[in-house]
């Protein structure tokens, strides 16, 4: 079956997000979407998926025009989706979940449990993915949550799967079961469309490259005779530096001082198990592990999302072990935070006011009984320029940004200001090549600023690059602190997955 979208143009107001797209993809093949934040990537599948009307163009299904005016008009035709933002309900087990909107019901009308859970076994037995029906979604990591939103589009025998930036909460091991999911759908007679900011896994795994670029398609590529740089280029339109560019540090005294620090989970499970590191002036620490290793909770003890049940935190010289976030954000620590829809951002607001939002209070943007919205504009138009964050108007709300958009206006928020320690947590999450570079820039500038910087990051290559010091965390632990330019990626690997390279010493 092949699917075709021809001068497909989607407006919002005040921007043309699709202009014009020529697409297709057929069943049997991986095509990749890639693209700049805002190039339209999403609007575009969820034009596709029949959440949003395009305002011209057409459809064709085997060269017969079609139409989609809902999600249940695509998922009839074997359209597929699955979003970035998991659409599961926590509490239910995923055999409830998979047969939502698709209940099979029993005699009396009621969820047939027994045939959804046969359903479940089925599919996952089918494409090895491996399942338990009756595993409560709160449980389970994302990866798994993942697979039951693929075994919720397999059941509705979808002939094309569309993956919105599927890997960019996965863990690499996950990345790696993913692409075998996606080569054994393909392998199965089905087509997938994925998008992704990692171009080597978009030439790893697909057969089709396209590229857009401000609502265009720019390019076509064919992974056998394409490298990363060149696709970068074709994204971007102009060369991208693909390493980060930076000087020896020179780190000085102590900034934050993490002593002893325990963390544990209201059901006793310890998360973060005695913990002890420095991070000093005008160095970059980076903390490398797999994701689900107390990374996210060590981030949050530090930041006071989180209270430790021991052990102390020093910034600067003052013990801010029991401060607030407010307390430590005044104390001059910035936070980019994981969960940039939870904790980053409030989506509703207007992206000036998301700009500003942590610094109402500071005496730049407030007289201390109103704001100074005329200066919050000005430096909200400063940085949205600076980031080339994409919007038409920063007074719309942030929910008009698109995903990388929006960690964007974060990562300027908790940089604009005078700080003197910087922790980000996954930094560039579903951010596109050429804002990498800027923000990856940005951090080194306030590294040789005479900041210090803890970032941490699934992504093994961002850690390496851009560290001048690596943490490896392990079971709650940091089970290595090394140098970089001395140890390969390889080592490093070794010691996330908690065990040690020959020869080295303790
Ligand atoms: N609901 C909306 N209202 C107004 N503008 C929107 C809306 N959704 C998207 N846009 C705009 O459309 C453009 C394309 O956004 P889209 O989300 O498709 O980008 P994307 O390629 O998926 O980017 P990213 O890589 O950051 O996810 C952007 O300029 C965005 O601000
Ligand atoms: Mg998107």
């Amino acid at each position: 079956m092949k699917f075709e979208l021809r001068g497909i143009t989607k407006r919002f107001p005040g921007v043309v997000a699709n202009d014009g797209v020529n697409l297709h993809v057929s069943t049997g093949e991986v095509l990749a979407l890639i693209g700049e934040n805002g190039a339209g990537k999403s609007t575009l599948m969820n034009v596709l998926y029949g959440l949003y009307r395009a305002d011209e163009g057409e459809l064709l299904i085997d060269g017969k025009p079609s139409h989609f005016s809902s999600p249940a008009d695509a998922i009839a035709a074997g359209i597929g989706m699955v979003h970035q933002h998991f659409m599961l309900v926590p509490v239910m087990t995923v055999a409830e979940n998979v047969v939502l909107g698709v209940e099979p019901t029993g005699r009396f009308g009621s969820l047939d449990i027994d045939e959804a859970r046969r359903m479940v076994r089925e599919v996952s037995d089918k494409y090895s993915l491996e399942l338990d029906p009756d595993a409560v979604i709160e449980d389970l990591s994302v990866g798994v949550r993942q697979r039951v939103e693929i075994v919720k589009v397999l059941m509705r025998d979808a002939k094309i799967v569309v993956f919105d930036e599927p890997t960019a909460v996965l863990t690499p091991s996950e990345i790696l079961e993913f692409f075998e999911i996606v080569r054994s759908l393909v392998a199965a007679g089905r087509g997938v469309i994925f998008i992704t900011h990692k171009l080597k896994e978009a030439l790893s795994v697909a057969d089709r490259i396209n590229v857009l670029r401000r609502g265009k398609v720019v390019g076509e590529a064919l992974p056998k005779n394409t490298s990363e740089s060149q696709i970068a280029e074709m994204m971007v339109g102009r060369a991208v530096q693909l390493v980060v560019d930076k000087t020896e540090a020179v780190p000085r005294e102590s900034m934050l001082d993490v002593r002893n620090v325990t963390v544990v989970e209201p059901d006793g499970r310890v998360v973060v198990d005695d913990v002890t590191f420095e991070v000093r002036v005008g160095e970059i620490v980076g903390v490398a592990g797999v994701q689900g290793n107390g990374q996210t909770e060590l981030v949050e003890a530090i930041a006071g999302l989180r209270r430790a049940a021991s052990g102390s935190i020093v910034l600067g010289g003052r013990d801010i072990t029991t401060d607030s976030p407010r307390e430590r954000h005044e104390a001059g620590m910035a936070h980019i935070p994981e969960d940039r829809q939870r904790q980053g951002l409030v989506t509703d607001l207007s992206i000036v006011e998301n700009l500003v939002l942590t610094r109402y209070h500071d005496s730049e943007f407030s007289s201390g009984i109103r704001m100074k919205w005329d200066v919050a504009k000005t430096r909200a138009k400063e940085l949205v320029a600076a980031y080339d964050i994409r919007t038409t108007d920063p007074a719309q709300p942030a929910s008009t940004l698109s995903g990388g958009n929006q960690q964007k206006v974060i990562v300027a928020r908790e940089l604009s200001r005078e700080i003197r320690l910087a922790v980000a947590a996954q930094p560039t999450r579903g951010i596109d090549v050429g804002s990498i570079e800027y923000v990856h820039a940005q951090i080194v500038k306030e590294r040789d600023a005479g900041r210090a910087v803890l970032v941490v990051s699934t992504e093994l290559d961002e850690v390496m690059s851009l560290a001048d010091r690596v943490l490896v965390m392990y079971r709650g632990r940091i089970v290595a602190d090394v140098d970089p330019k001395k140890v390969s990626h390889m080592d490093i690997g070794l010691y996330m997955a908690g065990s040690r390279p020959s020869g080295a010493v303790a």
